[in-house]
């Protein structure tokens, strides 16, 4: 299995890492526009192998796609993080023309790759990237719904003091204020998770969980790196092994939910084709009203980057 990932940044590094430690690709190449950087994190990392004991080659290359020929899963993750006081959103017209060109170029090399989009605008840079390689949906999709639902389960086991290992959670809609956790779908190894927490509680985690991005870039004046470059991590695993998990995943709707105009985060099958299998699960009229809203904002995103496409 080979693995690019594209940008030699925080979260492309963390990915490239947690690719190359747990052995989930066996040659991974990392790339960045910046002059020495990928070439310097992939030695750094292969030089970590003899002490962590991985045999995964990881090797960098400033913008030279030539060297990523053939791979097989392509995580992107070029283009600016959030600075303090920046939505998501802010970063939409630099972002595009960087995923645009990143496509562009993983394409020509490896047609065949399954493309895993991190950077953001999350939702609408996936959306970028579809537009561009034009391949099927089941092949080109987004990271942002794992790291959500992390944030979600590391809050309930913090405030329930018991292992995040067993809070199982669902989180749907775009990667931004209007996420939808879903406390229906919260389980505690099984119990409901409302049987376990009062609502008031409740509440104050899934609003935190809202703004959980925006809660690291006020603390580090940059966006989050280790859960974000680990969850992208997680997904190409699932891929490489072809394990059929079951993962929130930002991806193009096209009549599920009701919604065929839009990328959201839903659950999905992920396997060694990509998206394997779209799940919808029964949403009660506040949780459908909720997912509305999210596709609502997201397709005025969308509708922002169409205008800039079409300048
Ligand atoms: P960073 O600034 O540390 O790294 C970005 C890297 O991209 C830099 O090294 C830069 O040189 C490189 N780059 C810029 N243009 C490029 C191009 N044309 N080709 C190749 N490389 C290029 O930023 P960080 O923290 O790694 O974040 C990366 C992106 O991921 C940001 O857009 C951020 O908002 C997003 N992000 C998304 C998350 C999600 O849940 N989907 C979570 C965290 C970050
Ligand atoms: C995050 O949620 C900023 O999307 C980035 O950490």
């Amino acid at each position: 299995m080979k693995v690019t990932v594209v940008g030699a940044g925080n979260v492309g590094a963390t990915c490239a890492d947690v690719l190359a430690y747990r052995e989930i690709a066996n040659e991974v190449v990392l790339v960045d526009i910046k002059e020495g950087i990928a070439e310097g994190k992939a030695l750094d990392i292969w030089q970590k192998a003899p002490i962590n004991l991985y045999d995964t080659r990881t090797t960098g290359s400033t913008n030279d796609y030539g060297k990523t020929a053939g791979s097989d899963v392509v995580v992107i993750t070029s283009g600016l993080p959030r600075k303090p006081g920046m939505s998501r959103d802010d970063l939409i017209e630099t972002n595009a023309g960087i995923v645009k060109s990143v496509t562009e170029n993983v394409i020509k090399h490896s047609p065949e790759a399954i493309i895993i989009i991190v950077s953001n605008p999350l939702d609408v840079m996936t959306y970028q990237a579809h537009i561009t390689s034009n391949l099927p949906r089941t092949r080109v999709f987004g990271m942002a719904g794992i790291l959500d639902t992390a944030r979600y389960r590391a809050f309930l086991a913090e405030a329930l003091d018991v292992s995040p290992k067993d809070i199982q959670a669902l989180l749907m809609g775009g990667h931004g204020d209007t996420m939808v956790p879903l406390p229906r779908y919260t389980t505690v190894a099984g119990i409901p998770v409302t049987e376990m927490i009062d609502k008031e509680k409740l509440d104050a985690i899934i609003e935190r969980t809202k703004f959980g991005g925006g809660e690291l870039v006020k603390l580090m004046g940059t966006s989050a790196w280790y859960a974000p470059g680990s969850a992208a991590a997680q997904m190409v695993e699932a891929i490489a092994k072809d394990q059929k998990r079951v993962f929130p995943v930002c991806a193009k709707l096209e009549g599920e939910y009701g919604i065929d105009d839009c990328y959201l985060g839903v659950p999905v099958v992920l396997g060694k084709n990509g998206i394997e299998r779209f799940i919808e699960v029964e949403l009660n009229e506040e949780e459908n009203a909720l997912l509305q809203t999210s596709r609502q904002h997201v397709r005025e995103v969308m509708e922002v980057l169409d205008r800039i496409n079409s300048k």
